[in-house]
């Protein structure tokens, strides 16, 4: 009769522990947070919404820079979906449902620095993205959008002073023609099948730092990187392979050069110049901002001293009319006495 029960009751336990622990799963989807937080973040004010599945953007506070929507369910961007939070400076969506973008969704964000649209379902890109003002950063990665590539047409010149560019693991058979992107530091174009390589392409980024081209040259033949292998070393520009021993093997020591690299440097020089024009318009707007700054803070100062003096003036006045004041009763006694003199020599 007692291990019976013993058996009852620890059936009975094992039956709670499992309806509990379903429960505890239950509260727990319950508990995740369906609204998004808010913190300030590197002195920015950010909104939270990442993993929350949700597939819409709730109405969020005005003034954010920061939006993290990553892992939910968002499905497009249209003109309403971002345009009263035009003061976003970083704005993450990777991991959603994305499909379709309206032309006109990202313009609002002339502030936006750092786009990160990676493992959408994107197949095509409104133009007006590259041509935010203040667009630095922009992950592409995991889209289906550049598989027809031909069919992708970008106005140049581009104005988004991109300097970083992620189109890895986007079907792309050929590199689409960006213009000059002279600010462009790392470029990762791994993970695509790609069919070849021109190294035109790359002579209109002549700040390239790094390129990532892992798994994505196998389709082509090995002489038909040479010529872009070189530029790339004689521009010190770092390119990640998966393999580098092919590059040493006498089969490709003995490609044939291409003759045509006269106007490789030319279209690099020409980039160059551009560099430099945006870098010294951004110096010399610099210098007037100091030199404006300097000018308010000069005058600032001599308004702040000719108040300082005028009030010292005021309190010089003040007083010398008080002294004078005290300076009456003061007499008082004097008279007092030249009259008690007075009486008393009379
Ligand atoms: C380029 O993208 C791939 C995958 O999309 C990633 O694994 C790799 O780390 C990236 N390369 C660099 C240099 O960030
Ligand atoms: C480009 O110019 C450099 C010198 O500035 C020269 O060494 C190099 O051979 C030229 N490259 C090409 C591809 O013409």
């Amino acid at each position: 009769m007692h291990r019976y029960n013993s058996i009852i009751f620890a059936t009975l336990l094992w039956v709670a522990s499992v309806i509990g622990k379903e429960m505890t799963d239950i509260e727990a989807l319950g508990a995740q947070p369906s609204h998004c937080t808010y913190e300030y973040a590197y002195d920015m004010y950010g909104a939270h919404c990442a993993g929350r599945r949700l597939g819409k953007i709730p109405k969020l506070r005005t003034g954010i820079e920061i939006l993290d929507f990553s892992d939910n369910k968002l499905q497009e961007l249209t003109s309403e979906t971002l345009s009263s939070y035009s003061s976003i400076k970083f704005l993450y969506l990777a991991d959603n449902h994305i499909y379709t973008i309206d032309e006109d969704a990202l313009s609002p964000l002339t502030d936006l620095q750092t786009l990160d649209l990676s493992n959408n379902v994107i197949l095509e890109l409104p133009n007006s993205i590259f041509q935010l003002p203040s667009l630095r950063k922009l992950y592409l990665r995991g889209n289906p959008i550049f598989h027809k590539s031909s069919e992708l047409t970008i106005d140049k010149p581009i104005k988004a002073p991109l300097d970083l560019l992620d189109i890895s693991d986007c079907k792309m058979k050929e590199l689409p023609d960006w213009g000059y992107l002279p600010q462009l530091a790392f470029y990762n174009i791994s993970h695509n099948p790609l069919t070849s390589l021109n190294t035109e392409h790359f002579t209109v980024m002549c700040n390239l730092e790094k390129v990532d081209l892992t798994e994505s040259i196998n389709n082509m033949k090995l002489c038909s990187i040479r010529s872009t292998v070189l530029w790339f070393q004689e521009k010190r520009v770092f390119f990640q392979l998966e393999d580098y021993s092919k590059l040493n093997t006498r089969q490709f020591q003995n490609c044939p050069v291409p003759e045509d690299s006269g106007n490789f440097n030319a279209t690099y020089h020409r980039c160059k110049a551009e560099y430099l024009q945006v870098q010294s318009i951004k110096t010399s707007r610099r210098t007037w901002l100091t030199i404006g700054g300097g000018l308010a803070g000069f005058l600032v100062g001599f308004m702040l001293l000719l108040y300082v003096m005028h009030r010292h003036n005021v309190a010089q006045t003040k007083t010398t009319a008080e002294k004078l004041k005290q300076a009456k009763p003061a007499n008082d006694p004097d008279k007092n006495a030249t009259a008690v003199l007075l009486g008393d020599v009379s």
